[in-house]
């Protein structure tokens, strides 16, 4: 579906998109996935490698309603952005010091992500494609997170396996560009970010629970508790937190009582806890992209998502690689929890004449890898 009247105007605005050429493109990127409301000025030529400046960006967290449940409440999430997302897109446009009228395109992650969250991005997106009569690109948000590794790197990091961890995934990708994916694994479960969220709140932490929980474990023992690693002598390219999360509750409450509530736990056992814990999931999430690497042949490794901002995990990582030659991408400390920044992956679908239509629908589900 398109907008008759205008439609001209969008294909004047990315006409050089097969020739590939300097034509400028300046671009307002809506993110909206899950419980931060986002938006993003980005700039680029249609001319593929042309370096992307991010004009401005904008974040709006919801962590703070979220707290007191200790999670993401679907609800809460919903009507937030519906508050938000206005005043994060003009000020994302204030900052960058333009007005609708500067922009050649709109772009919107669509999918994966909480249905009522993304609606809200989506329908910003589109009318503003519609109104303005300009391009409308449908963003994939787990690509879009190993794009901003891109962001960062002064070479191509494409051809590469993109591993995204984050509050609702845990996955392995072969990307053979920006957005040609194949999926080589992924959590069977619960994602690797979720599993900080629950064990942290059963530790009586904040949420979110990643930085709570590094927080505590820096004065715990790591091994203190053997939690479980799945998987870890496998070669399947999968992770499960659900079995490590069990553990934990079982060691605050003992076997047969579930209220780890009712547990009263000294400032010692929640770090001990904590750093057992964090050490688990660093074990399984540092092992399984290099047996991805060793499976694709390739040598390139991105890494992006909320749980890439683990201090434990990025040291760890970097140092396997390092001593293997494999050449390691993470998402910029900025950039790896929720933003409309990574969506510049959007420039890149422009260049390829990716252009969504008007009757664009969301596609929520969750990427989940049958359990075997
Ligand atoms: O990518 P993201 O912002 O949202 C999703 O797409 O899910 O990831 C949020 C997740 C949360 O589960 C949060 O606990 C986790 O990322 N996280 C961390 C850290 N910072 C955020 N997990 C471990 N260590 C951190 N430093
Ligand atoms: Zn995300």
């Amino acid at each position: 579906m398109k907008n008759p009247e205008k439609r001209s105007r969008a294909d004047d605005r990315t006409a050089g998109a097969e020739s590939g050429d300097e034509t400028s493109i300046t671009l307002l990127t809506l993110e909206s996935t899950c419980d931060e409301t986002a938006a993003a000025v980005v700039r680029s030529t249609l001319r593929p490698g042309s370096p992307v400046e991010i004009v401005s960006n904008v974040v709006a967290s919801q962590s703070d309603l979220h707290d007191e449940y200790r999670g993401v409440v679907p609800e809460i999430a919903a009507r937030a952005h519906v508050e938000r997302i206005l005043p994060v897109m003009d000020q994302a446009l204030k900052q960058a010091d333009i007005d609708f009228d500067g922009l050649s395109a709109v772009a919107v992650a669509y999918t994966p992500g909480l249905a009522g969250s993304l609606l809200t991005g989506l329908m910003a997106a589109k009318s503003i494609a519609w109104s303005l009569g300009i391009p409308l690109v449908a963003v994939n948000h787990l690509y879009a997170h190993i794009y901003a590794c891109q962001l960062a790197a002064e070479e191509p990091v494409y051809p590469c396996v993109g591993m995204i961890v984050s509050g609702g995934h845990t996955h392995l990708y072969q990307f053979d560009s920006p957005v040609r994916a194949r999926l080589l694994g992924g959590t069977i479960d619960d994602a690797a970010g979720e599993a900080f969220d629950k064990v942290a709140s059963m530790l009586g932490l904040g949420y979110p629970g990643g930085p709570a929980i590094s927080k505590a474990a820096a004065a715990g023992n790591p091994v203190a508790y053997a939690f479980p690693r799945s998987f870890l002598h496998e070669p399947r390219l999968d992770f499960s937190f659900s079995g490590l999360k069990t553990a934990v509750r079982y060691a605050i409450t003992g076997q047969g009582n579930h209220d780890v509530h009712a547990v009263e736990l000294n400032e010692q056992q929640i770090a001990d806890l904590a750093a057992s814990f964090e050490r688990a999931v660093v074990d399984c999430l540092v092992r399984k992209p290099i047996q991805a690497l060793q499976a694709t042949g390739l040598n390139t490794l991105c890494v992006g998502g909320g749980v890439a901002a683990n201090r434990l995990f990025r040291k760890e990582l970097t140092e396997i690689c390092k001593s293997r030659g494999v050449r390691l991408h993470f998402a910029p400390m900025q950039f790896c929890t929720d933003n409309a920044a990574m969506g510049a992956i959007a420039i890149e679908q422009l260049r390829a004449g990716e252009i969504a239509e008007l009757d664009l629908d969301i596609a929520p589900g969750l990427v989940r890898t049958p359990a075997n």
